[in-house]
């Protein structure tokens, strides 16, 4: 397999929702009032989302991506036939402080004591990203966190992987691009990032023609192959 050095790289940038923080934890956290669909209903308002981002992005119609959050989540309780604005006050206030995954913590730990710098490029806005990053706090762990609202578009815009090189000053092929989103890691290959799919679900890889550098299980096994290479 393909093996990626610290020596190779000057950034390593991750992706935030599904890749650090589990999106699915704020209805899980919810799920006496969703009861056992909970993860359906999850997958329905995750899949709206990105959705949602996709159609404004080729539409022209930006938003930002709190907005598209609570418009896929209005999708997700229609299509339970639940109208309950408690319930969805209490899904969006849970966006602002998912879990970061396990692995994320002590990955984040590995990279912020390696020479290089570590940053978040995200679809979310500077504050929902800054309440996540807050909440679980990985604030110290962080060089920067990007968001996409400084160009009002979503990934995969080539521009939104650009803002990496404009606010960081590093050159793309020596950026480690990690997304557990298999078309965002698709995005970031594209681009002309050192790309790595964390296929956190064991998902087929997308056909797209391009394809991320490297495919692994975990920021664990990510972490691995840094140490060992
Ligand atoms: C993010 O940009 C795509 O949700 C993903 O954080």
């Amino acid at each position: 397999m393909p093996e990626l050095r610290l020596t190779d790289i000057d950034a390593i940038v991750f992706d935030a929702y599904g890749t650090l923080f589990d999106y699915a934890s704020a209805a899980e956290r919810c799920k006496a009032q969703l009861g056992a669909d909970w993860q359906r209903f999850s997958d329905t308002w995750r899949r709206k989302q990105l959705e949602y981002t996709w159609l404004r992005s080729l539409m022209g119609r930006h938003t930002d991506f709190w907005q598209v959050t609570s418009e896929s989540l209005d999708f997700a309780m229609a299509a339970i036939n639940r109208q309950d604005p408690s319930l969805r006050a209490l899904l969006m206030q849970q966006y602002l402080n998912l879990d970061a995954f396990p692995d994320a913590i002590a990955a984040l730990k590995f990279f912020k004591g390696a020479s290089t710098k570590v940053a978040i490029l995200s679809n979310g806005t500077p504050s929902m990203l800054a309440a996540a990053v807050n909440s679980a706090r990985l604030s110290r762990l962080l060089d920067h966190v990007l968001s996409v609202e400084s160009v009002k578009t979503f990934k995969p815009h080539p521009s939104v992987y650009q803002l990496v090189i404009d606010q960081m000053k590093v050159t793309a092929t020596r950026v480690c691009f990690v997304s557990s989103n298999g078309w965002d890691a698709i995005g970031a290959a594209a681009f002309g990032f050192r790309a790595v799919w964390v296929n956190r679900m064991n998902l087929p890889a997308d056909e797209l023609s391009v394809h991320p550098e490297m495919q692994l299980a975990t920021l664990t096994d990510l972490v691995a192959m840094f140490q060992h290479a």
